[in-house]
C-alpha cells in the first residue's frame, strides 16, 4: 500500500515556479511526493520540509539539499529562522491527512475500521478524538459539527453523544456510529459519517487555526515574487485560503489605500483554483476533492 499518492503534482510544482537556486518549503511532507518533485528542479537550492507525524520521517530521501523537521507548520517562522533562513522563494501546503494516516486502522481517522477514536496527526499530542468526545461540553461539540462538518443537525448529534457518554464512554469508531446512526440521512449514511469524522479530525488537530497561523507567517517570509501554493480538500479550508490569497486576511475584506486602490499582498496566479481532471481522478480517486490555489507575493 502506497504511503500517499500526491494530488495535482505537476500543476502544483508548476505553480511554485521553481528557481534552481531558490529556497523552498514543503510544510506537509507526508510521503514526500511533492518534495521529491521539488528536489528534481533544484540545483544548489534548498528545501525545508515539515511534518508533525513521526511516520513521515521514514520517507525522507538522503539528499543534503533537504532538511526535514518533525514539527507542526504553525511554528514555520521560528523553525526557519532557527535554521538560518530568513526568507523563502516558495511554499507548498498539501493539507489534510495522508493515505497512510487514513488507512492505518489504529490511527482512528475513519469509520471504516472499528478502532479507537484517535485522529492525532502528531501522536505526541495529548488530545485524541475519544478524549474530545468525552470531555467537550454539548454546545461546543455542536459548534464543532456545525463549523467543521457543515452538519445542519449538529445540535442533535451533540445531544446524542452527551446522552450516550453518560452511560458508557464513546471510545471506538463503532461506538460513535452506534450513537449517531439514527441521525444519518437514508442512503447517505457514509457521507454523513465522513462529515462527522472530518469535523472531529479538524478539531483534534486544530487544523483551521494552525492553517491561518502558517499562512500569516508564509506571507511574512516569502520574498517578493515568491509563490504560495496550497491544495485543500474541503470548502472550509478552501475559503480560508481563497480569502487570504485575495485580500491578505481571512474575512476576505479588501483594504483600500488613500486613493481608493485595492491593496493586496498577492497577485492571483490561479483565479478559480485548479481541480484534478478525469484522468487523475481515475488514477487516484482520493484526489477528487482537491483544489489547488496559487498566488505570488507582490
Ligand atoms: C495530504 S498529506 C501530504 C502528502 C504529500 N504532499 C505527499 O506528496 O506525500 C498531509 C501531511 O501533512 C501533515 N500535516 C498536516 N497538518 C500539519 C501541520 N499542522 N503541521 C505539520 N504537518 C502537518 C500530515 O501529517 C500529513 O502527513
Amino acid at each position: 500500500m502506497a504511503y500517499h499518492i500526491p494530488a495535482l503534482l505537476d500543476e502544483s510544482i508548476e505553480g511554485l515556479n521553481i528557481r534552481p537556486d531558490g529556497i523552498y518549503v514543503d510544510v506537509t511532507f507526508g510521503g514526500g511526493g511533492h518534495s521529491r518533485a521539488i528536489l528534481e528542479k533544484l540545483s544548489e537550492g534548498k528545501l525545508v520540509a515539515f511534518d508533525q507525524d513521526e511516520d513521515a520521517r521514514l520517507n525522507v530521501p538522503d539528499d543534503k539539499r533537504l532538511l526535514f523537521l518533525e514539527q507542526n507548520f504553525r511554528f514555520l517562522r521560528n523553525n526557519l529562522v532557527f535554521n538560518g533562513i530568513n526568507s523563502i522563494d516558495g511554499l507548498i501546503a498539501d493539507l489534510g491527512v495522508s493515505f497512510h494516516q487514513f488507512d492505518e486502522a489504529e490511527r482512528g481517522f475513519t469509520f471504516r475500521h472499528d478502532a479507537p477514536l484517535d485522529m492525532r496527526m502528531n501522536r505526541k499530542g495529548t488530545m485524541t478524538a475519544a478524549s474530545l468526545i468525552q470531555t467537550t461540553d454539548e454546545p461546543l461539540l455542536a459548534d464543532i459539527f456545525y463549523n467543521y462538518g457543515e452538519l445542519t443537525n449538529s445540535r442533535r448529534i451533540a445531544r446524542c453523544i452527551v446522552e450516550a457518554r453518560m452511560k458508557k464512554p464513546v471510545v471506538n469508531a463503532g461506538d460513535l456510529i452506534t450513537v449517531i446512526e439514527k441521525l444519518a440521512p437514508q442512503r447517505q449514511e457514509n457521507k454523513f459519517y465522513a462529515k462527522v469524522f472530518q469535523a472531529l479530525r479538524i478539531a483534534v488537530n486544530h487544523e483551521i487555526d494552525f492553517l491561518k497561523e502558517m499562512l500569516i507567517q508564509a506571507l511574512d517570509m516569502l520574498n517578493s515574487g515568491g509563490r504560495l501554493v496550497v491544495i485543500t480538500y474541503h470548502s472550509l479550508e478552501d475559503r480560508v485560503v481563497k480569502n487570504f490569497m485575495r485580500t491578505g486576511n481571512f474575512e476576505g475584506i479588501s483594504k483600500k489605500d488613500f486613493y481608493g486602490n485595492i491593496e493586496t499582498p498577492f497577485r492571483a496566479i490561479t483565479k478559480k483554483g485548479i481541480i484534478p481532471g478525469e484522468d487523475e481522478i481515475a488514477r487516484n480517486n482520493r484526489s477528487r476533492s482537491a483544489r489547488l490555489r496559487v498566488a505570488e507575493k507582490i
